[in-house]
């Protein structure tokens, strides 16, 4: 789904006039308590704000992948190459943008091959070279990609297929490790173990430090272990889509696996970018996903509404309140939002300080349970390549 041609602008919010309704509430809130920033204290704010600038890289708390250690929240690439609005951000953007997350404390980076295609890897590879050593890319094969095109045959994990698209990976990443290869989805054709042995063969020569895999099925990801131990499960995992709680994250506390929750905040959703009045244009992802079409968008902000009542007794956003929920669900989650825009980044790296008690996390979980989500989690295509078992050996 990934590598979808996007079209330029997405989501026409009718609302418009260019005030959201974040903006209008965070506003009126601001102003209600009679904090509107005078030009005097605007001054005393950016002075504050440019000394932070020049501070070490803050510390976020850790947590482990399997046997790798990490941020508690990571960065995903789809947002920077334009996945969803069509507008793949220039390389000065992504730079400042990535060092702000390095600075921040974070050190995991995701990206793909068909990020793009081929264009995220890039992106990432010249953004966290300075800081290369110091970080964990993360990034994903799977797929038959032309390397030269970029274009898309459809899943392939052959082994010779994994050795060209790692081969392309280490390039344009500007490195010559990767430190978590995921294979992206469940090739039916190719025996896991297969794709293990030669993910093991690229760990033995030293251009893969660790692995795992995207949207497995379950039986799947005790033979890929059983051939080469794996530190990651990445599949979606938001407030309206919570299948892992029941049947992988088990599983991974089993097995001793970490977990990555893609498309933590739901598309944006969970992060209030989009209302009853959002139309998302042709190419945006967005526009096929049954949740966010218009007939269910209004019966899905039940959630979102809910969300924000939590955040109001917590003094956090809705994105703050979402991230901090996954985290708070297992010490080895580690949710990698996406977004290209660093007012949203430092909201979300928030997250890490919002606290859920057991009690709370109780009674969250109980309210959102009782909420009805309308449509299904996913566009058929996309959910038809999740849960796949690889096919029996030999
Ligand atoms: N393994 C897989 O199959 C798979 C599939 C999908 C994604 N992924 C990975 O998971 C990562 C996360 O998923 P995602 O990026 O698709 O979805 P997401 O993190 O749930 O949401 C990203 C969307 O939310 C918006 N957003 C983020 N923070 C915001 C904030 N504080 N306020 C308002 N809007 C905000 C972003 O727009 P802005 O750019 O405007 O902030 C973007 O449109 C991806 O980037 C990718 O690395 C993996």
């Amino acid at each position: 789904m990934e590598n979808e041609k996007m079209n330029s602008e997405n989501a026409s919010n009718a609302q418009g006039e260019g005030v959201n309704r974040r903006d209008f509430l965070s506003r009126s809130a601001l102003a209600g308590a009679g904090l509107a920033l005078s030009p005097l204290s605007w001054a005393a704010a950016k002075n504050e704000t440019s000394s932070a600038a020049l501070q070490k890289p803050k510390a976020m708390n850790r947590r482990r992948l399997g046997s790798l250690e990490v941020s508690a929240l990571g960065l995903g690439g789809l947002s920077v190459v334009g996945f969803y609005t069509g507008d793949v951000r220039e390389q000065r953007q992504v730079n400042r943008l990535y060092r702000e997350a390095f600075d921040n404390g974070v050190t995991l980076f995701d990206t793909a091959e068909v990020y793009g295609p081929l264009i995220n890897e890039r992106q990432v590879g010249e953004a966290v070279a300075p800081f290369r050593k110091e970080v964990v890319i993360a990034t994903k094969f799977g797929f038959d990609v032309d390397p030269e095109t970029g274009e898309r045959r459809g899943l392939d994990s052959r082994p010779k297929t994994i050795r060209r698209a790692v081969e392309g990976s280490l390039k344009r990443l500007k490195t010559d490790y990767v430190d978590l290869l995921y294979q992206h989805r469940v090739d039916p054709n190719v025996p896991i173990e297969d794709v293990a042995g030669t993910v093991k063969e690229l760990m033995q020569e030293g251009k893969v430090l660790h692995w795992g895999l995207s949207e497995p099925g379950l039986n799947t990801i005790r033979r890929a272990h059983a051939v080469q131990p794996l530190a990651a499960i990445q599949n979606e995992y938001s407030p309206w889509t919570r299948d892992p709680e029941t049947g992988v994250l088990p599983l991974c506390e089993e097995l001793n696996i970490g977990f990555v929750p893609w498309c933590p905040l739901g598309y944006g959703f969970f992060a209030d970018a989009i209302n009853e009045n959002t139309r998302f244009s042709e190419g945006d992802f967005r526009a096929i996903l049954p949740r966010t079409t218009p007939e269910n968008i209004p019966q899905n902000l039940e959630m979102l509404y809910y969300i924000e009542e939590w955040g109001l007794h917590k003094n956090a956003t809705a994105s703050q309140i979402t991230l901090a929920w996954l985290l708070a669900q297992k010490p080895w989650i580690v949710p990698i939002p996406g977004t290209s825009k660093s007012v949203h980044l430092r909201e979300n790296l928030k997250a890490d300080s919002v606290k859920f008690s057991a009690a709370e996390l109780k009674a969250f979980n109980d309210g959102l349970s009782k909420i009805e989500i309308a449509g299904a989690k996913n566009a058929k295509p996309v959910m038809e390549a999740m849960g796949v078992e690889a096919p029996p050996k030999g």
